[in-house]
């Protein structure tokens, strides 16, 4: 798909956000949180339009030279369509044009989709958290080194 649009999220854009997550029957982030996340100096979070419908969004968090993905979500009707990767090269970029250097994530274990996401993008596993979702499933620790622009 070629004319997926990458813009930075406004609060405009957080009911959708929160539709798209329910839409995976997944709760990863809270209205308040976006909200702060927004206005932070130390997030970025993005939506991708196509057709000026949100069908995907992505956001950081950082300190200095290191940011945690927080979170990848991409409309379940649009999945395998590069959406994604669109999003994580916008969010490549940013991080070298400010001096990020490291992005750490976790995954959960039986996500196979995510983790080859990632990998496409040469995250490696460096460690795994046992029970880290729900006391249940396992968290894979995954970090990828960025070259300076
Ligand atoms: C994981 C997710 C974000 C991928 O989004 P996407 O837009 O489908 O990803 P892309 O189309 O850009 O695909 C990128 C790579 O991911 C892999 N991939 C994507 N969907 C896949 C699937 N269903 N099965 C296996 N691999 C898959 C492929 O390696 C693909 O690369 P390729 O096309 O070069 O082979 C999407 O499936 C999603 O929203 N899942 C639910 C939320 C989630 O689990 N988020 C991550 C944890 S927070």
């Amino acid at each position: 798909m070629n004319n997926i649009k990458i813009y930075k999220m406004t609060k405009d854009d957080i009911q959708d956000v929160l539709n798209l997550e329910k839409s995976h029957n997944i709760k990863i982030l809270s209205k308040n949180l976006l909200e702060n996340e927004i206005e932070s100096k130390n997030a970025y979070y993005i939506v991708a339009k196509v057709n000026d419908n949100i069908v995907g969004y992505a956001g950081i968090s950082y300190v200095l030279d290191n940011a945690d993905l927080i979170s990848i979500v991409v409309d379940k009707d649009k999945t395998n369509m590069s959406i994604a990767t669109h999003m994580l090269n916008n969010i490549i970029s940013f991080c070298k044009n400010n001096n990020i250097i490291e992005i750490m994530l976790e995954v959960r274990c039986s996500n196979i989709p995510a983790q080859k996401l990632y990998k496409k993008f040469g995250f490696k596993q460096i460690s795994i958290r046992k029970k880290y979702y729900d006391n249940l499933e396992d968290a894979y620790i995954m970090k990828l080194n960025i070259k300076r622009a």
